[in-house]
This record gives C-alpha cells, sequence and structure tokens, in this order.
C-alpha cells in the first residue's frame, strides 16, 4: 500500500442522490491509483472559510475510474458536511487519503454486502471491484424510509448489481431491516457497513450462521491518521484501538461486541 497523500482535488460533479444526499466527483489522480476497497479519505475546505474552519471529515471511497475520478455519497448531517455538500464544479477540496485498512476478500467465497443507510458507499466500490475479478457480489441495502434511498440507476451503474432494498417503513423494497430474510445459502463470506446496532444484528448472524464476518466501523474521527484517538474501539482482547488506522475495517472476531 502507497502512503497517503495530501492534495488538492478539484470537484467534478456534485448532484443530488437522495434527501439531504449528494454525489460527490472529485479528480484526485493520486489517491485513486492507491485506493483498495473499504479505505477512506479526509475530506476538507481547508482554510478556504478563515471565518469558520472546520476539520476534514471521513468519508468512505464510492468510486474511482482509470482517469483519476473518485466519488462519494455525502449525507448532510452537521455543519461539516453541510458545507462539503455546497460544493460547486471547480471548486477545490483538500483530500487526505487512502486512509485505513482495506476489505479483504476470499476468492472462493461469494460477497454479501449489509449496507445501513450512507455505509452503501464503500460497497459500491467493493461490488466494482470484487465483479471485475470474478467474483459474485450481492449488496443488501437498508434506509429508514423510501426518500433517502440513493438513486438506484447510479448505483447500478457503479457497483454492477441492484441492490436487494429494504426500509424500515416498507416504503420502498420490502419492508424490514437488511438482516431479515437473508438468503445465505452459498453460504457467502459477509461485509457490512452501517450504524452500530445493524453491525452487532451483523454480527449476531454471522455467529448463528457461522459465516465470515468482515464490518467497516464508522466512529467520530478527529485526523484519520492515528494521532488524536478519537476513534478507538474495543478490541476483543479489552485493548482500545484506533479505527482510523487500525481500521475502519476489520474482522468481527477482532472487536468486542456488546450484544
Ligand atoms: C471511516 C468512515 C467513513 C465514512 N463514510 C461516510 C460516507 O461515505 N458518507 C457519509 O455521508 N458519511 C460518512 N461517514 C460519516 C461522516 O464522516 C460524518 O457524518 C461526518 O463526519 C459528520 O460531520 P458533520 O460536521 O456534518 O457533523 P457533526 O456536526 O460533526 O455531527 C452532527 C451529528 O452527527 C453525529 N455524527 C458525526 N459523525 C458521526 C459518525 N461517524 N457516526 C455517527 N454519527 C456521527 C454527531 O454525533 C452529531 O449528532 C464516515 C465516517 C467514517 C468514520
Ligand atoms: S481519528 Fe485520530 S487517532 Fe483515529
Amino acid at each position: 500500500m502507497r502512503a497517503p497523500a495530501r492534495s488538492w482535488a478539484r470537484v467534478l460533479g456534485n448532484r443530488v442522490v437522495a434527501r439531504d444526499t449528494r454525489w460527490i466527483e472529485l479528480e484526485c489522480p493520486d489517491v485513486a491509483a492507491a485506493a483498495s476497497p473499504g479505505q477512506f479519505v479526509m475530506m476538507g475546505t481547508g482554510l478556504s472559510d478563515v471565518a469558520a474552519p472546520f476539520l476534514p471529515r471521513p468519508f468512505s471511497i464510492g468510486a474511482r475510474d482509470g482517469d483519476g475520478r473518485l466519488g462519494f455519497l455525502v449525507r448532510e448531517f452537521g455543519a461539516g458536511t453541510r458545507r462539503l455538500t455546497r460544493v460547486e464544479p471547480g471548486d477545490e477540496l483538500l483530500i487526505l487519503g487512502p486512509l485505513g485498512r482495506p476489505f479483504h476478500l476470499s476468492p472462493d467465497r461469494a460477497v454479501l454486502c449489509l449496507a445501513g443507510g450512507v455505509g452503501l458507499a464503500p460497497f459500491l466500490f467493493v461490488s466494482a471491484e470484487a465483479r471485475h475479478e470474478g467474483c459474485e457480489v450481492r449488496i443488501v441495502y437498508g434506509e429508514r424510509s423510501g426518500d433517502r434511498v440513493f438513486d438506484l440507476g447510479l448505483v447500478r451503474e457503479i457497483a454492477g448489481v441492484d441492490p436487494e432494498l429494504r426500509t424500515d417503513d416498507g416504503s420502498l423494497g420490502a419492508r424490514g431491516l437488511v438482516i431479515d430474510d437473508l438468503d445465505l445459502g452459498d453460504r457467502p463470506q459477509l461485509l457490512a457497513c452501517g450504524p452500530d446496532p445493524m453491525l452487532r444484528a451483523c454480527v449476531r448472524l454471522a455467529t448463528e450462521h457461522d459465516l465470515p464476518l468482515q464490518v467497516s466501523v464508522e466512529e467520530h474521527m478527529g485526523c484519520g491518521v492515528g494521532t488524536c484517538q478519537g476513534c478507538v474501539v474495543l478490541s476483543a482482547t479489552g485493548e482500545w484501538i484506533k479505527s482510523c488506522t487500525e481500521g475502519p475495517v476489520f474482522d468481527a472476531t477482532e472487536l468486542t461486541w456488546q450484544t
């Protein structure tokens, strides 16, 4: 893996793909060349707005192409993401990456991605790369309601598969959670990214069916490079470990789960 680089990336596109959610494309050839599925970048505006500076925020790499273009799903939560979703083509963002430990896929098992909300982002990239390597990939994707579901045409275009959709209220796709009524007949390797309760449910599912599971955790991150200690998670051996450098992808057996 190449060392992460800090660079200014030109915004190539920014479009609405669901309520409060944008697909942002950046020209960032160095990061694109080095990135692996599951890795993330720290993204910020630098000191372009000195009156209201903010720390860079972590975002999973959602797509890359051979021309040095990266794609990100960015959902508005607070001040930082609100600022990022307002960028326009031609603006520049400060990027540090690629960061963190990627997913490791076994070539001999189908891949089943379990995505909650913006937890879908890394699986777009996973699916595109794994299918290119000849792996069979399924994505089960859950949201609270239909208006939060990302543009499914874009998902198909990038990931190369149609996700199996679930919503809590049943307003789009099947009503229920991503782990409900899953077909596990081909004993796939499970990859999960989403809110903490969903990850815990995935751990219970993997344990029950004796299936391998990797999780991508979304802790709050201050620096992304191992210096601030803001992102620690409890390992299975009882030590606090930094999810920005040891993760964000972990084998589920590496962590303690209070299920
Ligand atoms: C490795 C990694 C990958 C990520 N990938 C994506 C992605 O692809 N797309 C995307 O939209 N978001 C992603 N996130 C989450 C994103 O970084 C946060 O939403 C963002 O930092 C919030 O910044 P803010 O200034 O808008 O909100 P803040 O003002 O910092 O917080 C607003 C609210 O959101 C909560 N919050 C902030 N960060 C998180 C978090 N990580 N998990 C849960 N709640 C949080 C805060 O507690 C607060 O209630 C990722 C996070 C990590 C760690
Ligand atoms: S985010 Fe600073 S140590 Fe992980």
